[in-house]
């Protein structure tokens, strides 16, 4: 098969392909972001990071389950001074890599972000899936509080933003969300998180995670995070991420279509293992050469063309 050429730009983030590591997954250390970026994937995603370590929840953390992996992780991660050294050893070896950041105000998304950038990433993705005292959200199901975290980090910081918005969102306020962001001058938005879920075992008749509730990922929550893209590719302009149970080449083609510009995949890779960014490649390379397309973003939207 000819080479194609699968670049693809995230506004003015260039990547190789439209492939990423998901947050979470294999990005606490630098060597493991480096063995993803050298298995194929077009950029790697730190674990979501803040200020100061985060201990996280009770054990069990992660159990898997019929069509995927329920977490509840708790956002646990050794604080922003460990992950630099790591980001560091990534990007030695070549990597692009986005880091994955969080807060409990926008002031600590400020200063997470400010840290970050020390480390010269390419992007930084704000986790936007993490509670929200007052109004007993998730921030990213906020209008109000999204659009103020990201008009103050983009004053911060000249690294592109990208926003990571949960996948527990009903839609018009999802759009509300999404609009807000791009307002607030949003430079992509990845979509979705897990989604809250919770499994039990039944001889204990308790739930199995330690924090009872945790977010379902893979295969069971694709056509939930792929409805998504395709109602935000009608809402916004700016590039939209898709995450959210890839496992197969078709999968990621499946979002472009929706509406994505590019996809990250997680528990994908305790499917597939990590020669899935290959596989991933080159189904992709193959459904344009079928279909005579030049460059990845001619699939993007294509199930919105008239
Ligand atoms: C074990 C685990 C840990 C995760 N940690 C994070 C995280 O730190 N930050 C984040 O934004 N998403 C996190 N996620 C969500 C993934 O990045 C991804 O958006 C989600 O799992 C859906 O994609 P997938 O089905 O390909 O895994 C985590 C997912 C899993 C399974």
């Amino acid at each position: 098969m000819a080479r194609i050429d699968l670049r693809v730009n995230l506004g003015k983030l260039h990547l190789r392909n439209p492939t990423l590591l998901a947050a979470g997954i294999l990005g606490l250390t630098g060597a493991s972001l480096r063995r993803v970026w050298d298995a194929g994937a077009g950029a790697v995603v730190t674990k979501s990071v803040s200020l100061k370590p985060v201990e996280g929840y009770p054990g069990p953390r992660v159990v898997q389950v019929r069509g995927g992996l329920l977490n509840a992780m708790g956002l646990s991660n050794p604080g922003i001074k460990t992950i630099l050294e790591e980001i560091k050893i990534a990007k030695k070896g070549g990597a692009t890599v986005i880091g994955s950041v969080f807060g409990e105000n926008e002031k600590e998304f400020v200063d997470v972000v400010k840290e970050i950038g020390r480390a010269d990433i390419d992007a930084v993705e704000l986790n936007l899936s993490c509670p929200h005292f007052e109004t007993l959200l998730t921030m990213g199901q906020d209008p109000k509080l999204t659009k103020k975290i990201v008009k103050e980090v983009k004053k911060e910081t000249k690294i592109p933003v990208w926003v990571k918005l949960p996948g527990n969102t009903h839609i018009p306020n999802l759009m509300k969300v999404a609009k807000s962001a791009e307002v607030a001058g949003v430079d992509a938005i990845t979509i979705s998180n897990t989604i809250p879920a919770m499994v039990l075992d039944l001889e204990a008749e308790r739930a199995v995670l330690g924090h009872e509730v945790g977010g379902l990922s893979g295969p069971a929550i694709k056509p939930i995070s792929m409805r998504l893209v395709y109602e935000l590719f009608k809402t916004v302009k700016i590039p939209i991420i898709g995450s959210g149970g890839i496992i197969t080449p078709e999968d990621a083609i499946e979002f472009l279509v929706a509406g994505a510009s590019a996809v990250q995949i997680g528990t994908g890779i305790m499917y597939r293992g990590l020669e899935i960014f290959n596989e991933v490649c080159t189904g992709i390379q193959s459904f344009m050469e079928k279909k005579g397309l030049e460059e990845v973003s001619e699939i993007t939207g294509l199930a919105h063309s008239t």
